[in-house]
């Protein structure tokens, strides 16, 4: 995949735009957006670690890349992982499966850049769905999500493993957009 352009997100520069069809962001330079391989993986599995309660394995990591999922990843000019994401397409669905961001990175817009190129790598493979499932306590991917135009279609009921709280539901969101030719999605 080659390197998109954006502008480095430390600098202010990264605008919140949401097209309804997505565009695929541009990066700064030195920073690089790549496929996941095997490689990746040590370092992906040290920020899931620490970014989850209830973190992705790196075998889980190593069966979804085997399942012909698609996996992102963002680095920094210094070539430093800071955030990823796990695609897979199920029929004419893109599901989000995983979307991090390094702790130690956050809030300074890389999950928004992150989001933007999941939903722009989808429609450049001509799909115009995406779903997702989210905790209803992360308010703060909650928050990115609906920044994004999703939208909750449905609840799932104890998806999520224990927490203090016990299980918790997912909530299940969707973002579609129609294709260039003007077709939206049944
Ligand atoms: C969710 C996640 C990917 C967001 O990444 P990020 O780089 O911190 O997000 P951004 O800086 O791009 O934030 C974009 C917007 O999302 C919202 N947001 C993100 N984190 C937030 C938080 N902790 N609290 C409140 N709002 C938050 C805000 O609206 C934010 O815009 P703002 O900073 O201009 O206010 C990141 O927090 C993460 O990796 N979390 C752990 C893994 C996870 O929960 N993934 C999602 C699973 S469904």
């Amino acid at each position: 995949m080659s390197a998109a352009m954006l502008p480095d997100p430390a600098d202010g520069a990264l605008q919140p735009a949401w097209p309804i069809i997505p565009v695929m962001p541009q990066l700064a330079p030195g920073w690089t957006l790549d496929h996941m391989t095997a490689r990746d993986l040590q370092e992906v599995a040290r920020i899931e670690q620490r970014a989850y309660s209830h973190p992705w394995t790196r075998g889980n990591f190593e069966n979804s890349l085997k399942a012909g999922h698609g996996g992102l990843t963002l680095r920094d000019p210094s070539n430093t992982l800071v955030g990823y994401a796990m695609l897979m397409p199920v029929v004419d669905e893109m599901h989000l499966l995983n979307i991090t961001v390094d702790p130690d990175r956050q809030r300074q817009g890389l999950g928004r850049l992150l989001l933007a190129i999941a939903l722009a790598t989808t429609h450049r493979g001509n799909l115009h769905t995406m779903l997702l499932e989210v905790r209803p306590s992360n308010l703060g991917a909650l928050a990115l999500y609906l920044e994004a135009g999703f939208v909750e279609i449905g609840r799932r009921k104890g998806y999520y493993p224990a927490t203090a709280l016990g299980r918790e539901d997912a909530l299940v969101l969707r973002r579609m957009w129609p294709s260039e030719t003007g077709g939206v999605p049944a």
